[in-house]
């Protein structure tokens, strides 16, 4: 059964191993191989949210739950990350920097039991493409939340410091958003 104190334990463990991020992410596969357990846990998504699981200079760990449609704007993390995804899909679109600002990279359409490392330069964009939540896990290779970093403007690709306040504006601004749909029927 996923429990997310011994999930937390074991990837604080996993900070002492040489390759820590690969030894996170499998423990992140582990957990994502179960993905009922991981949402019995962490609890049905009913809103969009950033929910901080544990926090410290070397790791946090996040439940992310997207609401239908949602996207965020192109940012990087300076830090090296694990995503796992129980419910639902995260489509990843990703950037480098170029001359002329940000040049497309690829991408990565994440569904439910995926999982995958970012490295620490990586810039991407995430949108939940479904008419549902989707929930996922978090785990970054330090403190998300301290760390100075970049966003990116979704149009004009100019750079600028990584507002916290802003991307959870963001989630608030989605749930408004269910909300008035569902008012309307
Ligand atoms: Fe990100």
């Amino acid at each position: 059964m996923f429990d997310i104190e011994r999930f937390i334990a074991d990837c604080r463990t996993a900070l002492q191993e040489h390759s820590s991020h690969s030894a996170v992410k499998e423990i992140v596969e582990r957990a994502m191989a179960h993905p009922d357990e991981v949402e019995r846990a962490l609890g049905m998504p009913e809103r969009a949210e950033i929910s901080t699981l544990h926090r410290s200079a070397e790791l946090t760990v996040l439940n992310v739950i997207w609401a239908p449609g949602m996207s965020i704007y192109p940012h990087d993390h300076r830090m090296w990350a694990v995503i796992g995804i129980y419910g639902g899909r995260e489509d990843n679109t990703f950037y480098r920097r170029s001359a002329h600002g940000l040049a497309q990279a690829g991408g990565k359409h994440l569904e439910t039991r995926d999982t995958i490392l970012l490295g620490e330069t990586v810039i991407h964009a995430v949108t939940n493409p479904l008419r549902r939540f989707t929930g996922a896990i978090h785990v970054y290779g330090g403190d998300f939340f301290a760390v100075p970093r970049s966003e990116f403007d979704p149009v004009t690709f100019e750079e600028r410091p990584y507002d916290v306040e802003k991307a959870r504006e963001l989630f608030r601004k989605a749930n408004e958003g269910l909300w008035a749909r569902s008012v309307e029927g």
